[in-house]
């Protein structure tokens, strides 16, 4: 659904890229632009760029760039309507709207409004008559009256329609109670999902509340029930707690396994941890978590599946640019109990010694050999080299190198000839690659989106620049004359041409933030676009693009004509030897 022009030009004016980008990636300012880490993808150092005067982001790492309101899409996933939707909510503007036009996002807040208000009756029900058995369990597991509030735990009651009842006083209708998963349905009707469980509430990085996982009182299964996947509730997008821990002034962020853990390191000191939510680590929980630190301490169960599920989680950490650190309970089975037996200073010696990955690493490497069989010993050599030469820092790899060398039997100088050996391959590889990526300069000023292409360089440099000078100072669009969209060469360009063009002559705005019906991958581009054409917005460089768009294009034609009339001639000449 389009939305009027000068709707969005306010819109985009009140909400200056700057201000909404702060509220997810760290930014410092460097020059004319503010810099920080990519949400999109993993990396260490900063190639993200803002620029308040242009109204855009621009990765220098995964190209992807836009305006203030292609950021909100990409990063909140959210529909282009729904997009504009937040930030019209976030600088208190009305919509003109369709009323009749039901928005995703209006069905998602009301969706995070019904669940808050269960998440009230569920509080409630923790301290009435009701909740007594749910009570007695939190304090039996050493939950603090304070604990219970700050994760605003609650108890589901034994009851089929307690939640139904008391939602439907509230004016929420059955088909909400389903949409947001706090119901069943059976025959046409509708029962509480969550009885007679202790339930925790799952709250995302805005602070909405999307879900639940609620705890039975004994052996029985489910252990846990959580919310289905619904409209504001993904497992793979979100982790417990971590609405807390993103305030936590540790400097790392700690993931475990289980709510319960979570809880209890809050109740402990530990305001640094968040729990995945039943599901195994995925990249989008990676990405996440680098939003808000460097450095991931993993403290998964102490049993082989908590050890197996460790494993596939270092590198999807490490991938995202996350360094890892690796900690294993001992005499207790995950990080609760351990807190419960041995208490908060016993954790934090542990928390100290918490071996890098490359120890954790280099232990498991080690179990999957026998180091008593001598090709099994020079397997293990090889592997355990080839981890180390990913070590950065020489006295690093001088240590570990000497660590495995003591576990192969070998000496030490062998076992650091081995990782000479391994790192050469390494740089070797690293340096081709790089060699690749800087011998074609050309290649790298080709669209990265195979959709757009540029089959005529020349035309397509010049539209490129003439839209992103029209961009800077926007009367530039007067001296283009007569120049219109089918003139260009590239259909994209040329299309947002004439939507800057038109919105000149309307007198508004013209910047990437306020163009409409891009595609992410054509916005990107042209965000890349507009990084590369940086020189002063002078009339005769607008004057010149306009010449050569209209040059190339002519010499297309004729070009065309001519090869018809070549083609013509051939004919004739075929039809000339037969006859
Ligand atoms: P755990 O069984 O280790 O749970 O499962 P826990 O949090 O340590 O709970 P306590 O201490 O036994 O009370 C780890 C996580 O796996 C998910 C939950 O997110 C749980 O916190 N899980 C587990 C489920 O979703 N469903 C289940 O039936 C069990
Ligand atoms: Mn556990």
């Amino acid at each position: 659904m389009a939305f009027p022009p000068a709707f969005l030009d306010e819109l985009v004016a009140r909400n200056p890229i700057e201000e909404v980008v702060s509220q997810y990636v760290n930014l410092r300012r460097s020059g004319a632009n503010l810099f920080g880490l990519c949400p999109f993808h993993g990396e260490k150092t900063a190639s993200f760029s803002v620029s308040p005067d242009k109204g855009m982001f621009y990765c220098f790492g995964c190209h992807k760039g836009g305006g203030v309101i292609n950021f909100l899409m990409e990063i909140e996933n959210l529909s282009y309507p729904d997009a504009v939707r937040a930030l019209a909510q976030r600088a208190g503007m009305t919509v003109p709207e369709d009323e009749q036009y039901q928005s995703r996002y209006r069905q998602q807040e009301r969706l995070w409004a019904l669940c808050k208000e269960a998440a009230r009756y569920y509080h409630t029900q923790l301290y009435a008559p009701a909740g007594a058995a749910g009570l007695a369990y939190a304090q039996k597991r050493g939950m603090t009256k304070s604990i219970l509030t700050k994760f605003g735990v609650g108890f589901a009651p034994d009851s089929w329609s307690g939640l139904v009842d008391a939602m439907r006083a509230k004016g929420y209708t059955d088909q909400e109670l389903t949409a947001a998963g706090l119901v069943s349905e059976k025959n046409g009707r509708v029962y509480d999902r969550f009885r007679n469980r202790l339930m925790f509430p799952i709250i995302d990085v805005r602070g909405n509340l999307i879900g639940f996982g609620g705890r039975v009182m004994d052996d029985s299964t489910p252990k846990y029930l959580n919310s289905p996947e619904t409209l504001i509730f993904n497992k793979r997008k979100n982790l417990f707690a971590l609405n807390l821990a993103k305030k936590s002034k540790l400097g790392y962020l700690i993931l475990v396994e289980g709510y319960m853990d979570a809880v209890s390191l809050h109740q402990y000191g530990f305001d640094c941890a968040v729990a995945s939510l039943g599901t195994a680590l995925t990249e989008d929980h990676a990405t996440l978590l680098t939003r808000y630190t460097e450095e991931v301490i993993l403290i998964y169960d102490a049993d082989e599946a908590g050890q197996d599920a460790t494993r596939r989680a270092i590198p999807i950490l490490e991938r995202a640019g996350l360094r890892v650190k690796v900690l294993k309970v001992k005499d207790a089975k995950d990080p609760d109990e351990f807190l419960k037996k041995f208490g908060a200073d016993r954790f934090r010696v542990l928390l100290e010694g918490a071996s890098n990955r490359i120890e954790y690493q280099l232990t498991t490497i080690a179990k999957k050999y026998d180091l008593r069989e001598d090709d099994q010993r020079i397997r293990f050599v090889q592997e355990a080299a080839e981890l180390i030469s990913t070590l950065g820092s020489a006295v690093q790899r001088e240590i570990y190198g000497g660590r495995a060398a003591e576990a192969a039997g070998i000496t030490a100088d062998a076992m650091k000839l081995e990782v000479e050996k391994a790192w050469r391959r390494r740089r070797a590889r690293e340096k081709k690659r790089q060699e690749r990526i800087d011998l074609a300069p050309a290649q790298a000023l080709r669209p990265k989106d195979r959709s757009i292409r540029y089959d005529n360089m020349k035309s397509a440099m010049a539209e490129e620049m003439l839209i992103c000078l029209m961009m800077k100072d926007p009367p530039l669009s007067d001296v283009t004359g007569d120049l219109t969209e089918a003139d260009f060469s590239v259909p994209l360009l040329g299309r947002v041409f004439a939507q800057l063009k038109s919105r000149h002559d309307q007198g508004l705005e013209l910047s990437l933030g306020v163009l409409e019906g891009l595609t992410p991958e054509e916005t990107s581009h042209l965000a890349g676009a507009l990084q590369r054409n940086q020189g002063p917005a002078r009339e005769e460089a607008a004057r010149d693009c306009a010449a050569v768009i209209r040059e190339e294009n002519r010499q297309e034609k004729d070009g065309s004509e001519e090869s018809l009339l070549a083609l013509r001639d051939r004919m004739k000449q075929r039809k000339g030897v037969k006859s």
